[in-house]
């Protein structure tokens, strides 16, 4: 249904009926060479919007999204790779004819985001602090993609030490891994919570970060084994610092959850959302397929080893506008409901991507809509 009222959907039909009826008059005319050329456009046009995501028709800058991304890896492993990040990067990596590894204990992941792809992926259910699987997991491959975490700030807050088992051991047991692997490249998947309450914005990189929580300080932990590796051992390393990614398959059923995923699966069942705070901090929302972009460049852009970079968008959203175009969206008219803020949550957030503009050659490719709207079907569609 959204398929037919996407206006991405009547552009592209706009364009194709004009191209075939100028090409037709033309012909008409006699004049052959440019009606033949006309038609030509008509048909590729066509072939080009032949792809469908989620039942939208992408064109991405001119480019189908396959085109853009073409990263030759032969081999690679995903650590978090059932997750619904290390899932989508598990679907390009796939798509690019990558031969894929997942190591995912699945305690917050699922089988079924690998469902499409389970006969082309080799599939390991473990823990990355265990060196045995890990080990056998990252043999022979090009690259690491470490997705794998304890992703919530509250529940890392709640088990500062457990969690430091998972977040901070962990990963620099995939670090070792990659070393004793002799892989080529390891792209950790960092955060901005590693910037903690800041005021100064955008946030940049050469920031001093300010950690004020578990999860941010377990991150930061993160990023400077990744580059002590890179000095020490000459491993490639590349941290990426995720802003607040948003997509399918964002999980909605906990309390921790992504307040995109959140806000979705109200809006859906039609019931109010709750905003801690007043609803005026804002945050840049990037969409899932622009992160898994971000760490294939991260994964082979020649002068990345070592680096840090922003992933975002650079654009900033208030949560209270968050709610009212979810509405829009979902042809709703409720008012949200307000709670006091929560310990540890970031006022204001938006990325500088500056430097991974300039050394990764990254740009996000969805507006905040067009991500917003693919979110949306995708969450709805799930429910039936
Ligand atoms: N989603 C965001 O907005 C966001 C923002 C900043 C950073 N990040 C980072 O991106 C990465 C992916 O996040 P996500 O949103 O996809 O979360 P997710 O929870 O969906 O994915 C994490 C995956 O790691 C797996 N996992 C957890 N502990 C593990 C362990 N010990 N061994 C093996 N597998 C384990 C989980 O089962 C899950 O599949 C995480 O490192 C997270 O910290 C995410």
């Amino acid at each position: 249904m959204t398929y037919w009222l996407n206006p991405i959907f009547y552009e592209f039909i706009k364009f194709r009926v004009l191209l075939f009826i100028k090409g037709f008059k033309r012909v008409q005319q006699n004049k052959i060479f440019i009606g033949s050329i006309l038609f030509a456009s008509f048909f590729l046009q066509c072939y080009e919007c032949s792809d469908e995501y989620f039942g939208i028709p992408i064109l991405l800058n001119g480019k189908k999204e396959r085109e853009i991304m073409k990263s030759g890896l032969s081999k690679a492993l995903v650590t978090g790779g059932a997750g619904f990040i290390g899932s989508h990067l598990v679907d390009t990596l796939v798509k690019e004819g990558c031969d894929v590894v997942v190591l995912d204990d699945l305690s917050a992941g699922s089988l079924s985001n690998l469902k499409h792809v389970k006969d082309k992926i080799t599939f390991y259910k473990g823990n990355i602090q265990d060196q045995k699987i890990l080990m056998k997991a990252a043999e022979n491959c090009e690259v690491i993609f470490h997705q794998a975490a304890l992703v919530s700030v509250t529940k890392t807050v709640d088990n500062p030490v457990d969690s430091a088992f998972i977040n901070d051991l962990g990963t620099l047991l995939v670090l070792d891994a990659g070393r004793k692997n002799k892989v080529k490249r390891v792209v950790f998947a960092s955060s901005s919570a590693v910037y903690g309450d800041d005021p100064l914005l955008p946030k940049h990189e050469s920031m001093q970060p300010k950690p004020m929580s578990p999860y941010a300080v377990q991150k930061l932990t993160g990023e400077l084994y990744a580059h002590i590796y890179y000095d020490l051992y000459g491993i490639e390393t590349v941290c990426l610092r995720y802003f607040n990614v948003y997509g399918p398959r964002q999980d909605a059923s906990s309390p921790y959850s992504g307040v995109i995923s959140i806000f979705m699966a109200k809006a859906v069942s039609k019931k109010p959302s709750l905003i801690y705070g007043d609803g005026k901090q804002y945050r840049d929302f990037v969409f899932v397929k622009d992160v898994v972009k971000a760490n294939l460049l991260a994964a082979t852009a020649e002068d990345a080893a070592g680096q840090t970079f922003n992933i975002g968008t650079g654009k900033h959203v208030s949560i209270n506008t968050l709610w009212d175009m979810i509405c829009l969206l979902s042809g709703l008219n409720i008012k949200p409901e307000y709670a006091p803020p929560r310990p540890g949550d970031i006022i204001e957030s938006v990325a500088s991507i500056e430097q991974a503009k300039s050394a990764l050659g990254f740009k996000p490719d969805y507006s905040f809509e067009k991500g917003l709207e693919i979110t949306f079907k995708w969450y709805k569609d799930s429910r039936k």
